[in-house]
This record gives structure tokens, C-alpha cells and sequence, in this order.
């Protein structure tokens, strides 16, 4: 298996700011696929869903999980929420290198994400319902496209980076 640590889970969660903690504690490379395809499409991930919609956002997704994969060994890669839901996706990542979930409670999500607008699967009114139906169908497609469960919802960021990094370094190679 390549040596990348693979962060996913639900929006909110923490893979961005754990992610550039953990790059930099390893001194591996960080890597956010949301950041990059904003870059490669030159528009913001609003504007590609409001322009394209959802499933053209998915297949950049793919795309750049194919590039990835290709060139990427020795990184931190914080991927975007909807990522692992395509399976051939979810099955990508796990070769890719260690699929760390971030698992966090609506409420959790809910805190953080309060005032967000950046989030079009969230935007407009019931928050609340929409943050419990997506997290209720994709807390098990986390759980199976991934190796680890992290219990993000309640240390700093500094001891779920400390967490990830205990658990990959005693891994077997
Ligand atoms: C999405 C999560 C977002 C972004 C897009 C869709 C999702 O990334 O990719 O808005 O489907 O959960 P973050 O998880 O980094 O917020």
C-alpha cells in the first residue's frame, strides 16, 4: 500500500484542519480535493453545483481521485464529504493508502457549520433535517469505505491528529 493517510467524512468534521496537523507533524504533503478542483475549474464549489449540479461535481471528483492516484505517496489527503459515496471511489481510496473516517454527531456538525455558506447540499432552510438525513444514510458508507473510525467530535484537533498518527504508525507495512 502506498504511505498517504486518507481523511473522509461528513462535512464539518474536521478533515481540513486535522489534515494540514497531521502534513505537517509527518511531514507529508497536504492535499484537500475540494481545494483542487475549485483550482482546476477556476470556480468555487457553489458555482459548480449551481452550474453543472451534483453528479458532474462527482464525476471531478473521480477524475482527480484517478490523478491522485497516480502521482500522490507520502501525503495527507482530506477529501471532500460526498467522496467515498460513489463505491468505485470508496475502493480507489482504500488502495490509496489508510482511510481515516472522521465520525461526528449532527449536533457537532451543526456547531461548526453555523453561518457556513459554502455548503450547497446545506444551504436554504431545515438545516437540522438535511445535516440528520444525509448523516444517517452516509454514516455506514463512511464506516465501510474506510480502515480506521476516529471519534472527531469531541478533542481539539491537535489530539485527533495525535489519535491518527498513533494508530498509522503502529500499523503493520
Ligand atoms: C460535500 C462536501 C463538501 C464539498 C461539497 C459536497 C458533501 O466538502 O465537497 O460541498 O457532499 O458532503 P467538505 O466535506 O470539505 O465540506
Amino acid at each position: 500500500m502506498k504511505e498517504n493517510i486518507i481523511l473522509i467524512g461528513f462535512m464539518g468534521s474536521g478533515k481540513t484542519t486535522v489534515g494540514n496537523l497531521l502534513a505537517k507533524e509527518m511531514g507529508y504533503t497536504f492535499v484537500d480535493t475540494d481545494e483542487l478542483i475549485e483550482k482546476k475549474a477556476n470556480m468555487t464549489i457553489g458555482d459548480i453545483f449551481a452550474t453543472y449540479g451534483e453528479e458532474a461535481f462527482r464525476s471531478m471528483e473521480s477524475e482527480l481521485l484517478e490523478e491522485l492516484n497516480e502521482t500522490l505517496d507520502h501525503a495527507v489527503i482530506s477529501t471532500g464529504g460526498g467522496l467515498p459515496l460513489r463505491k468505485e471511489n470508496a475502493a480507489l481510496l482504500r488502495t490509496l493508502g489508510v482511510v481515516n473516517y472522521l465520525q461526528v454527531t449532527k449536533e457537532v456538525v451543526l456547531e461548526r457549520l453555523k453561518g457556513d455558506e459554502t455548503r450547497p447540499l446545506l444551504a436554504g432552510d431545515n438545516v437540522e433535517q438535511k445535516v440528520e438525513e444525509l448523516l444517517s444514510k452516509r454514516d455506514s458508507i463512511y464506516q465501510d469505505a474506510s480502515h480506521v473510525t476516529i471519534d472527531a467530535g469531541k478533542g481539539a484537533p491537535e489530539q485527533v491528529a495525535k489519535d491518527i498518527i498513533l494508530n498509522y504508525t503502529s500499523m503493520p507495512n
